[in-house]
C-alpha cells in the first residue's frame, strides 16, 4: 500500500501588512521572511508521494514577500499543484497574469460587503481596493480558479447574504468558510461560533466548507489515523512548513516554537514518520479547540460529506 498523503501548508512570511482581528499573526514571534536558499531546499522536499496539495498561506500575507513574483514562477515549474491564500490587497494585474495558471486555486480572504465591517474585521486593509481586486481577479484569470474565504466571525453574519449576493452577481460562485474559528486560546470567546453553528450557516448558503480541502482520500485519512500514536486529524492531516524553513509539529502553534527539523537536514516523509510516534504537547493541545472537533460522530459526518462531494463531482465530469 502507498503511504499516506497529507497537505503542505507553506509560509512565504510571516509579516502581514494587515491586523485582522481574529487572527493570530500577531502573536509570531520574530515574524520572517523566507529567504531564497529555504525556498529552494523547501521546493526540492515537496513531491507528490507525500503531498496532493501545498497551500501557500501560513501566518503571514504571501503577496508581500519581496521575491513573490520569482516564488511564483518556480510554483509554476513544479509537478505538485499549488495555492494560494492572500488578502487581495496587493494584487494588481501584473500579478495576475503571473500567477495565472500556475496556482490552481487562489483564495482572497473577505469579511464583508459592508465597509464598516470589513474595516473592523480586516484591519489595515483598504476595502475599495481589495473589492476592485477582487473584481480584477475575476476578469483576469483564466486558468486559476478564484475562491472567497468567508471569515467565520460572528460579526460578519448579519452582513453575509449581502457579501455572498455581492459576490454572486459579479460571477464569483466558490465561495468557502472554515468551520472553525481558531480561537487564539481563548481570545476569541465573545466573537466565536460553535463548529456546529458554522457548520449549519455553510450548510445553509450553500458554501463549500474548508475543511473538505484537508481529506485526499479516505485510505490517506484511515492510514493517517492508524499510522499516528496521536490522533488528531487537524495535526495529521498536514504538514506546515514555516518561513524559516522548520516543519512544525502542528499548524496551530501561532509561536513557531515547537518543530521536528528543517527542510535542510530532513525529508517530508521522514518529518511524518517522526511525528507518528510523537504525542499530544500539553502546553499546545490542552487549550486547542482543533482537537476535539472531531469525535467519532463527527468523522462519520466528514466521510459521508466526503463522499458525497466526491460522487458530486464524478457525476458532474462524466
Ligand atoms: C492566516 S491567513 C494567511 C493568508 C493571508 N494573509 C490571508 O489573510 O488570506 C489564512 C486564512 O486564515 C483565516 N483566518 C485567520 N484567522 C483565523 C481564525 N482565528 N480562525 C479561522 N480562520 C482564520 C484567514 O481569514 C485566511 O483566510
Ligand atoms: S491578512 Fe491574513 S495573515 Fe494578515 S492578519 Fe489578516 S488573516 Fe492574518
Amino acid at each position: 500500500m502507498k503511504p499516506y498523503k497529507v497537505a503542505a501548508n507553506m509560509e512565504w512570511t510571516s509579516k502581514c501588512n494587515a491586523r485582522c482581528v481574529m487572527c493570530p499573526q500577531g502573536s509570531v514571534e520574530n515574524p520572517k521572511l523566507m529567504t531564497r536558499e529555504t525556498f529552494d531546499a523547501a521546493m526540492k522536499r515537496i513531491n507528490a508521494d507525500d503531498l496532493f496539495r501545498v497551500v501557500i498561506a501560513g501566518y503571514g500575507e504571501p503577496t508581500t514577500h519581496p521575491l513573490f513574483m520569482d516564488f511564483i514562477t518556480e510554483v509554476g515549474k513544479h509537478p505538485v499543484r499549488f495555492d494560494l491564500v492572500t488578502n487581495g490587497q496587493e494584487l494588481d494585474e501584473e500579478r495576475l497574469l503571473h500567477i495565472d495558471g500556475k496556482i490552481d486555486l487562489m483564495i482572497i480572504s473577505f469579511s464583508s460587503i459592508d465597509p464598516k465591517t470589513y474595516e473592523s474585521v480586516h484591519v489595515n486593509l483598504d476595502h475599495e481596493r481589495v473589492k476592485n481586486n477582487i473584481l480584477l481577479a475575476q476578469k483576469t484569470l483564466k486558468k486559476t480558479q478564484l475562491g472567497i474565504s468567508l471569515t467565520p466571525l460572528a460579526k460578519c453574519l448579519d452582513t453575509l447574504p449581502m457579501t455572498i449576493r455581492w459576490l454572486k452577481s459579479n460571477g464569483i460562485h466558490l465561495l468557502t468558510m472554515s468551520p472553525t474559528l481558531y480561537d487564539r486560546g481563548g481570545e476569541m470567546t465573545d466573537q466565536k461560533l460553535s463548529t456546529e453553528r458554522l457548520r449549519k450557516t455553510i450548510e445553509e448558503f450553500e458554501l463549500h466548507s474548508q475543511e473538505m480541502d484537508f481529506i485526499p482520500s479516505l485510505s490517506d485519512s484511515l492510514q493517517q489515523m492508524w499510522k499516528n500514536k496521536f490522533i488528531c486529524m487537524p495535526r495529521n492531516s498536514d504538514i506546515f512548513i514555516t518561513s524559516s524553513g522548520e516543519y512544525l509539529y502542528c499548524y496551530n502553534d501561532i509561536s513557531h516554537k515547537n518543530t521536528i527539523g528543517h527542510v535542510i537536514e530532513l525529508s517530508i516523509r521522514d518529518t511524518l514518520t517522526l511525528r507518528e510516534k510523537m504525542g499530544p504537547i500539553d502546553s499546545l493541545c490542552k487549550s486547542c479547540n482543533m482537537l476535539n472537533r472531531y469525535g467519532p460522530s463527527e468523522l462519520i459526518k466528514v466521510a459521508g460529506k466526503h463522499l458525497a462531494n466526491k460522487r458530486k463531482q464524478h457525476t458532474c465530469a462524466s
